[in-house]
């Protein structure tokens, strides 16, 4: 596997594929990569001849109380994974290559509503930072396909509507969440998770699934729903910034007989912010 530094490299190797015919997908990640983003590069072969991830740890889409600085980075031990998982090309930039004006006065792409609410409302600035380096990242790779994990469904779906928007020629695949084996949604902050916090952190699963229970058994009073879930989790420990019943399509609230939902939540762990969500669907 090669490693690029360069968007210059990037643009020729792929220049290269695409003069032979070859189909491009796409695995952008922020590195210290688990299953969870092996399983992308994996799902990613199906769908393409050739195959790059990336990484970049980017600083727009951290708040200044964040984790930018603490965040694991781990080249090394990505770029065996990377290459044991046949992936073709890394693309794996310093921040110089990415924002070479700096950060500040940079054009950026905003998803309005959908950035705004659940994770973005705690998180404010969090998806602008998310769209502008996937923006960036798809003009320099120039992807057929691209894809994301379920986990951050917000991101997902924003990402999905900046595609949109923006008519960018690039399909987006959601591949479902890699979990460890007592459910916790696989991540690259449960690393910040002390041994006691990380025995109780299944819990944010267990919440999701016997909210879900709850739907599934006929309960339509999501308010209730989320407040007991808020409640269970508090219970345990944690400090929830939301649970939420949403309609999956676009996260708004659930009218009367919507069949897809997803109840999502955030919420925290000593110094660790765990999301997770749950796809529900009636049909
Ligand atoms: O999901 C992530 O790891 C990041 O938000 C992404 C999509 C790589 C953009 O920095």
């Amino acid at each position: 596997m090669q490693t690029a530094t360069t968007i210059a490299e990037v643009r020729a190797v792929v220049a290269a594929w695409h003069a032979a015919g070859a189909r491009v997908a796409f695995v952008p990640t922020m590195g210290n990569l688990h299953a969870g983003h092996i399983h992308l590069v994996d799902e990613a072969h199906r769908h393409a001849d050739k195959v790059v991830a990336s990484i970049f740890v980017n600083p727009l889409q951290f708040g200044p109380n964040e984790d930018f600085a603490a965040y694991p980075r781990t080249l090394a031990a990505d770029q065996a994974k990377l290459a044991a998982a046949g992936c073709d090309l890394l693309f794996a930039p310093g921040e110089q290559e990415m924002y070479p004006l700096g950060r500040e006065g940079l054009t950026f792409v905003e998803v309005p509503g959908l950035s705004d609410i659940l994770c973005g409302a705690f998180r404010p600035g969090h998806f602008r930072g998310v769209a502008t380096v996937v923006s960036k990242l798809f003009h320099i790779v120039q992807p057929a396909v691209a894809l994301f994990g379920e986990k951050d469904y917000q991101q997902l779906l924003v990402i999905r509507r900046m595609v949109r928007d923006l008519d960018m020629p690039v399909e987006i695949i959601g591949v479902p969440t890699v979990r460890e084996a007592d459910g916790l949604a696989m991540s690259s902050r449960n690393g910040y998770l002390a041994a006691a916090e990380r025995r109780l952190a299944s819990e944010v699963y267990a919440t999701l699934q016997a909210l879900a229970a709850e739907v599934r058994a006929g309960a339509r009073d999501y308010a209730t729903l989320e407040a007991m879930a808020v409640a269970r989790l508090e219970r345990a420990g944690f400090r929830p910034d939301y649970v939420s019943v949403r309609r999956a399509e676009d996260l708004g609230l659930p009218q009367a007989g919507e069949r897809r939902l997803v109840a999502l939540v955030a919420a925290r762990l000593g110094k660790t912010r765990l999301i997770d969500n749950l796809l529900i669907d009636l049909d």
